[in-house]
């Protein structure tokens, strides 16, 4: 019986991951509250790879403010509305955009792989990096910044991905410095970064 038990439990470890790992561990409303009035501290390492196919982690765009934006490819509305955004703001802020790192991380890897991210991310700024990897590697990135996700089924084989889309801004120190709110006009956004970029 113990014996039984204990299987029972080493395969309830090995599975509850593997599903985990699809969506946030944690509620919407949990991680919102977390990011929202700083509960938590936000951000961590990451280990991806780029729309190129070339590994990286955090500690490449150390050096750099990141400016994070987890979504997906497959979005109708609000991801390609933000990442258009970001882009125009560093289109506004000219040479100064130099010091910003502008990353995408895809909350749908199994869809978005490097290859249809470098279809994609080239849209919103020359300099975007899309950014996937394994189920495991996009939970954790997602969870260090508190980003919720959940695949929601469609009709068929479908799905969307339901997801929180703040603007995370990360100094070059890689300390989080804070977020934008979904839909920050691309102005805001340009003024509110003009004073991360002044030399
Ligand atoms: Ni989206």
């Amino acid at each position: 019986m113990l014996r039984l038990l204990a299987l029972a439990a080493l395969m309830l470890i090995g599975i509850a991951p593997l599903f985990a790992q699809t969506q946030s561990a944690r509620s919407a409303a949990d991680l919102m509250d977390a990011v929202m009035w700083n509960r938590e501290p936000i951000g961590g390492p990451f280990a991806l790879i780029d729309h190129n196919g070339k590994p990286r982690t955090n500690e490449d765009f150390r050096g750099k403010i990141m400016l994070i934006y987890f979504g997906f490819t497959y979005c109708p509305d609000v991801c390609p509305t933000d990442l258009q955004n970001i882009g125009l703001a560093l289109d506004e802020l000219g040479e100064a955009a130099g010091k910003i790192q502008p990353l995408f991380i895809t909350l749908d890897p199994a869809r978005d792989t490097p290859e249809h991210l470098k279809d994609y991310v080239p849209m919103f700024h020359p300099r975007l990096i899309g950014l996937t990897g394994d189920a495991a590697a996009i939970h954790s990135a997602a969870a260090a910044y508190r980003a919720y996700y959940a695949q929601v089924p469609l009709k068929g084989d479908d799905y969307t991905v339901d997801h929180s889309s703040f603007i995370y801004l990360v100094g070059a120190d890689g300390k989080y410095l804070g977020f934008f709110p979904p839909g920050t006009p691309p102005d805001r956004l340009t003024e509110a970064l003009r004073r991360y970029v002044a030399p």
